[in-house]
């Protein structure tokens, strides 16, 4: 993959700026970084903002010319190598929240946004932007409404992280896995093999029901997430799920 970078210290949106790009024409593997986002954006139509210079904020353009029901394969090879470069950079276990949340110390570190447009048919994925936010070094102790939720490399590890070392372990693992997709590896199994809560009970909130049910596991493929619920198995292609005894 050719890799130009392009750093704007503060933007709108990495994610904007890079479907502009592609627009324009530049190649797979263009990706935006920045110290500040005016816009940033989080999945659900959720906004994502940390403050300046305390996070990696990126933006990955791929064209993987894969059927558009493979599209949350992106988000499992982005959420992978997110979990794998923060292991190698601060050495502190990662797990990942379906679909897309990165969890440490059992609160949210990060999270991936998957942005796709299809070809004129429909038939295949032209371009993805595969967005990635990680909180390395924001203090949420003067957030009530996040600090028992969120939390910083910089807080878990107990030191310094540097942004430089985790964005290359990142670029790395995510060139490595998604070379593996293209050739026909998914890394589903251990995307699965990250995930929170699978066997217990929880509870499935999204715009139209909310379901309670022990998470049985995840659909091959899409990725959907599969709970046990008394009327049968539910099928959950996306959503938010919290563990049902804490809410
Ligand atoms: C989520 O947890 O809902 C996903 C958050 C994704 C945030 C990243 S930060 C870099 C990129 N630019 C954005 O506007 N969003 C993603």
């Amino acid at each position: 993959m050719a890799h130009p970078l392009v750093y704007v210290p503060r933007l709108t949106s990495t994610q904007t700026l890079t479907a502009r790009l592609a627009e324009s024409g530049w190649p797979e593997g263009t990706t935006a970084l920045a110290e500040e986002q005016t816009a940033g954006r989080g999945r659900l139509g959720r906004s994502w903002w940390t403050p300046p210079g305390q996070a990696l904020l990126c933006s990955i353009l791929l064209r993987p010319a894969i059927p558009p029901r493979q599209a949350q394969q992106l988000t499992m090879v982005a959420a992978v190598a997110a979990a794998e470069a923060i292991e190698a950079t601060c050495d502190t276990p990662t797990a990942i929240k379906w679909p897309n949340d990165l969890y440490v110390q059992g609160r949210k570190v990060g999270g991936i946004l998957t942005e796709t447009r299809l070809s004129i048919r429909g038939d295949v994925l032209e371009q993805a932007v595969v967005g990635i936010g990680i909180n390395v070094a924001v203090d949420f102790s003067s957030q009530p409404e996040l600090q028992h939720t969120a939390i910083s490399l910089h807080a878990a590890a107990g030191r310094e992280v540097s942004r430089i070392a985790l964005f290359t372990h990142l670029a790395e693992r995510l060139e490595r896995r998604y070379e593996e997709l293209l050739a026909g590896r998914s890394c589903q199994d251990i995307w699965s093999s990250r995930l929170l809560w699978i066997g217990e009970e929880v509870k499935v909130i999204t715009p139209e029901e909310t379901v309670v049910g022990i998470a049985v596991g995840v659909e091959e493929t899409t990725g959907a997430l599969l709970v046990r619920t008394s009327d049968g198995i539910k099928t959950f292609q996306a959503g938010d799920v919290v563990l049902h005894r804490q809410h």
